[in-house]
């Protein structure tokens, strides 16, 4: 019987075209073709059911009805397959578990220096930025600095010969006390700066001292404002980073550009820790920047951002925090 032989073609053709289908797409094609109800093979095999004879037809409707749930059944079992990801791709089991990924973090300065940025700014002062490649203008002269002074010695600095062909003397800034007169020679007063960034020295480097290091220059101008307004500012940050259990002192000392000026110690769990100069900003440095030292006053300081830091967080030595030992890094 012609109608029985077609069926038969039809279902080895469905077969074989079955098992070709390589994806999700290709298999949809195919089931469109041999089992699409509008239009495809099957619809026309069941017109062709429409001719047979009356005694033919239940033998032809069974053996239809077998075929079509045969290849119904093919292409919904090949369809799950295929939906399943490939256990292995180009030799690489995609179904084995991942190597978990390990979250990085924010080194632990830099975590203080956002720290200090936010406590400044809480009390109402905004951050301000200098290079870190000076000239000597800024990093000693403006500041009140003699030719003469110990603190130009090349020895004492890190000056930079290949600048200074094309650009006169350069050296990397030793102080972030640069980047008042930077703020000053820009705007007129009041001002209220801070200033977090890296400074170098050629200090012998020990578990306090490191060549390159982080300072908190604070700078605030205006009319009236004294010592106690300097002492005010750095206890309330001190207390706000350490807690407040913490007792701030000024002990006498000497910077060129403020007078008078004041070493800052902080009484922290019973100990005592220098933590920075200070005092207020010399009338020569005003002058320097075309302040009126007549009309405005001012109190600046700087601060070691390790020290603090260290402190905090009990770090015994400072150059832990240049290693990059991640077993370290990883507790903050
Ligand atoms: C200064 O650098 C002054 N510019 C501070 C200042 C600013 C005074 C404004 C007055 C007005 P000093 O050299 O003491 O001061 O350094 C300040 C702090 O930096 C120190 O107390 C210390 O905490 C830190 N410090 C200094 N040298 C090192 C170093 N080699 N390594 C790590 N921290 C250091």
């Amino acid at each position: 019987m012609a109608a029985l032989e077609q069926l038969t073609a039809y279902e080895e053709d469905a077969v074989r075209a079955i098992a070709a289908a390589s994806d999700a797409a290709a298999i949809e094609l195919v089931r469109i073709e041999f089992l699409g109800k509008k239009r495809g093979r099957l619809k026309d095999l069941q017109a062709l059911l429409g001719q047979v004879s009356a005694e033919d037809r239940p033998v032809l409707g069974k053996r239809f009805n077998d075929v079509k749930s045969r290849v119904e059944q093919a292409c919904a079992d090949r369809q799950t397959a295929l939906s399943k990801p490939a256990r292995s791709i180009a030799g690489i089991d995609v179904t084995l578990p991942g190597s978990p990924l390990r979250l990085g973090r924010i080194h632990p300065l830099t975590q203080t220096i956002d720290e200090f940025r936010e406590i400044m700014g809480q009390l109402g002062f905004t951050s301000a930025d200098g290079p870190e490649i000076e000239d000597e203008f800024h990093n000693f002269e403006a500041l009140n600095i003699p030719q003469d002074h110990p603190a130009r010695d090349p020895l004492e600095n890190f000056y930079l010969a290949a600048a200074a062909a094309a650009h006169g003397p350069r050296l990397l800034r030793s102080q972030t006390s640069t980047v008042q007169i930077r703020v000053m020679e820009q705007r007129p007063p009041p001002v209220r700066i801070v200033s977090i960034g890296r400074v170098y020295r050629p200090d012998d480097v020990d578990a306090t001292h490191s060549c390159m290091f982080h300072q908190m220059e604070g700078l605030m101008v205006d009319r009236h404002v004294t010592m106690a307004d300097l002492k005010t500012v750095l206890r309330l940050f001190a207390t706000a980073y350490l807690g407040a259990d913490v007792h701030v002192r000024f002990r006498p000392s000497f910077f060129p550009f403020t007078e008078p000026s004041v070493e800052v110690d902080m009484r922290w769990q019973d100990r005592w820790l220098e933590l920075g100069g200070a005092g207020m900003v010399d009338p020569n440095v005003l002058r320097a920047v075309g302040y009126d030292p007549d009309e405005v006053t001012g109190f600046a300081f700087g601060l070691g951002v390790e020290r603090f830091c260290m402190r905090r967080h009990g770090v015994d030595d400072i150059r832990r925090f240049y290693e990059n030992d991640v077993r370290f890094l990883r507790q903050f």
